[in-house]
């Protein structure tokens, strides 16, 4: 099974090397293509011979073409590579936006997958969500899912608009992991701490809570009920938390990036 890889920038190459570790791909069946030569200096695993700079008769003889190019460069692209592209092969997007409807209009073809990585797939934790058009079978799907989970854990909708839903919780979600931690980390050094300490403080809480979360049954909200015991220090923040209505703020800020990707994609 070939499989190429167009635009070796932080996805692709994670793609790339998550493939590579995973040996789901040998290196003399990955292609890159990629239009800058800088950017795919640093993937040694490649072979030089399948990195190639200008679309070509190559792209017709893969059988999993990975879109990995910023939206707006696709339509370019599109072009490009149109004239390479049958229906048997299967065209995967991660291009945030566009949506199957745009890529069967621009390429032709019929088998496409369309995914939403997030960032930390690039060490083996990311979260993927994906649907596909109705020409894919099953197997192909088994195929493509086995792929896309070498990068983390991977959910399939059969709804297209979960996509942009997706792109709001997880696509988006670890810059909201990162708020909340900001803030935690500025409160811990105004209490005294070093911003190491803090830091340290505030990761390895984050990281305790999911792993014990991970390992039980229990929701998050009843284990907010046993770290809080009444008249205590968590319920005190748990009370300004509530007060200030941070879970419905929270609700509202990502309905608003669910917006805005459906916006995107219009
Ligand atoms: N980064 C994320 O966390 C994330 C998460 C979910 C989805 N995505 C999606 O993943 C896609 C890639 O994101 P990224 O962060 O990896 O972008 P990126 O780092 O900018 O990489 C895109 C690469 O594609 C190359 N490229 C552009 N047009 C090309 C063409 N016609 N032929 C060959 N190569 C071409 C670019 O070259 P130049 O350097 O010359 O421009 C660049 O190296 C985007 O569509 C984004 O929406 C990203």
């Amino acid at each position: 099974m070939k499989v190429l890889i167009i635009g070796a920038g932080n996805m692709g190459k994670t793609y790339a090397r998550s493939f590579l570790a995973s040996r789901f791909i040998t290196s003399t069946d990955l292609y890159i293509l990629e239009r800058s030569s800088e950017s795919v200096a640093s993937v040694k695993e490649v072979p030089q011979g399948n990195i190639r700079h200008q679309a070509g008769e190559f792209i017709s003889q893969t059988d999993i073409i990975i879109l990995a190019v910023k939206p707006q460069d696709f339509p370019a692209l599109a072009k490009q590579i149109m004239p390479y592209i049958h229906q048997e092969q299967i065209v995967l997007s991660i291009m945030a936006g566009i949506k199957i409807a745009s890529i069967y209009e621009a390429l032709g073809a019929t088998k496409i997958v369309r995914a939403m990585p997030n960032l930390p797939a690039q060490i083996g934790m990311g979260m993927t969500v994906f649907t596909s058009s109705a020409d894919i079978d099953k197997k192909e799907l088994f195929i493509l899912q086995n792929l896309i989970n070498t990068t983390g854990k991977s959910v399939y909708v059969e709804d297209e608009t979960k996509i942009d839903a997706a792109t709001a919780i997880s696509g988006s979600g670890p810059a909201y992991v990162y708020y909340f931690m900001e803030a935690m980390i500025q409160a811990g050094v105004k209490m005294g701490f070093t911003l190491s300490q803090a830091e340290l403080l505030v990761n390895q809480t984050f990281m305790g809570a999911v792993h014990l979360h991970n390992q039980s049954e229990l929701t998050c909200e009843e284990w907010i009920n046993r770290v809080a015991s009444k008249g205590g220090t968590t319920e005190a923040a748990l009370k300004v938390l509530s007060e200030n209505t941070v879970n419905n703020n929270i609700e509202s800020a990502l309905f608003a990036a669910f917006n805005r990707a459906k916006e995107l994609g219009n």
